[in-house]
């Protein structure tokens, strides 16, 4: 066992897309603190995401599934764990489609499971302790064309996956109202980036164009998502853990509306010079699917709370973000192999075919 530091904090889901940039963020910028990545490494997690910071003196894994009370509770019990930032969930809108009680499992009961051992660890201190629960704006359900979700918006999910996110912000508001259990919740926007899984748009679209295969738009293609790159995204959960207020909520977005078939059109022009095709060959593949059910129109955070009273905006325009995303992916052609194999192509013939 390392030596354990002055602060501990607990990430949970840390071998994941937005967890690995947050877990490699703290582990290298907190030499002082120990990070904890709690994760169950389902298909959706993946150590190879962290192996720059396996090693470092001041990070330890546990493999760990958040719906095993015991075990979560043992571990709060072991670390003292004063600080927990709760990001692993079950992430997929369409999964979620297909498989709700797995996200009512590990989003609600799982989330119930680290209040219920963070209040007990924490009940009888007086120590600063924080549980910074990492949320969705698709807990806001959707926009018509115009206005944008703010910190005030009426919670409204329409998918399970929303509704089980949803559902694990009440029960963390919950636990600080009745319990007194310190909280943050943040609401961010669509995230892309390194290590993103190939289910979500614009990876699965990347590794599709990298294969000759179809690029499946769902629908007419008009539905809009505010993208954020997203290490602007573990910029500002840093920055609110530093100076976010307890009991706030604070959206997070990118500025950056995008309809989806506008964005799918400028990926493709992108890939075409960067792998030397001709142009327009990529969007030769673009090909209109069955919509989604309950597929929510348009999605647009306000930000200006956290912009205003934290100083944060996003660093990275979409342009770049994108060109360094489809480079990642492009330079990291063994890891794609290895996450698209055996499981990933049976997902991807049940919900495509
Ligand atoms: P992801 O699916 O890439 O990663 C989820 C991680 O959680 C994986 O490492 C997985 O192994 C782990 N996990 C899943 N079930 C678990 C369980 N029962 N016990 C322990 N670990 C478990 O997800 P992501 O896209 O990185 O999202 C991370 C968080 O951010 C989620 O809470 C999600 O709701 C939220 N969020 C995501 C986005 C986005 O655009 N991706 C935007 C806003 C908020
Ligand atoms: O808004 C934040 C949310 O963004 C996060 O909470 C979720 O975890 C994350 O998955 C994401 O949800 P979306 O459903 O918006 O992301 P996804 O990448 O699945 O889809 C983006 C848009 O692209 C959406 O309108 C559906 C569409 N789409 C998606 C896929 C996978 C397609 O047209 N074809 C596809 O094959």
């Amino acid at each position: 066992m390392k030596q354990i530091q002055n602060k501990k904090i607990l990430i949970t889901g840390g071998a994941g897309f937005i967890g690995s940039h947050v877990v490699r963020l703290f582990v290298n910028k907190y030499s002082d603190y120990h990070i904890f990545n709690l994760d169950a490494l389902t298909y959706a997690g993946n150590l190879e995401n962290l192996k720059d910071v396996e090693t470092a003196e001041n990070y330890t894994f546990l493999k760990a599934d958040i719906c095993d009370r015991k075990q979560v509770a043992d571990f709060f019990e072991k670390y003292n764990f004063d600080t927990v930032i709760h990001m692993a969930a079950e992430s997929h809108v369409d999964r979620s489609i297909t498989n709700p009680f797995a996200f009512v499992e590990t989003n609600v009961m799982g989330t119930l499971n680290l209040l219920h051992a963070a209040n007990n660890s924490w009940k009888n201190s007086d120590k600063n302790h924080l549980f910074f629960h990492i949320s969705t704006d698709e807990v806001y359900g959707t926009l018509g064309d115009t206005g944008l979700f703010t910190e005030q918006t009426a919670y409204d999910p329409n998918s399970p996956y929303s509704a089980s996110k949803a559902s694990s912000d009440h029960f963390v508001r919950a636990f600080g109202e009745t319990f007194g259990l310190p909280y943050i919740i943040s609401n961010c926007s669509n995230n892309y980036g390194p290590n993103q899984f190939p289910e979500k748009l614009i990876p699965l679209f990347i590794n599709n164009i990298i294969n000759n295969k179809v690029l499946p738009v769902y629908g007419d293609g008009n539905y809009t998502r505010d993208w954020l790159y997203v290490i602007d995204h573990a910029i500002a959960i840093h920055l609110i853990l530093e100076k976010g207020k307890i009991g706030e909520t604070y959206n997070i977005g990118g500025f950056n509306e995008w309809k989806n078939i506008d964005l799918v059109k400028t990926l493709c022009k992108q890939m075409d010079e960067k792998l030397n095709r001709p142009a327009g060959e990529s969007e030769k593949l673009i090909t209109y699917v069955k919509d989604r059910p309950g597929h929510d129109l348009r999605y647009a955070i306000d930000a200006s709370k956290i912009n205003k009273e934290l100083g944060w905006k996003p660093s990275v325009t979409f342009e770049k973000g994108l060109s360094k995303t489809i480079d990642w992916y492009l330079n990291n052609e063994v890891w794609l192999k290895n996450v698209t194999t055996g499981a990933y192509q049976k997902y991807y013939s049940g919900q495509y075919s």
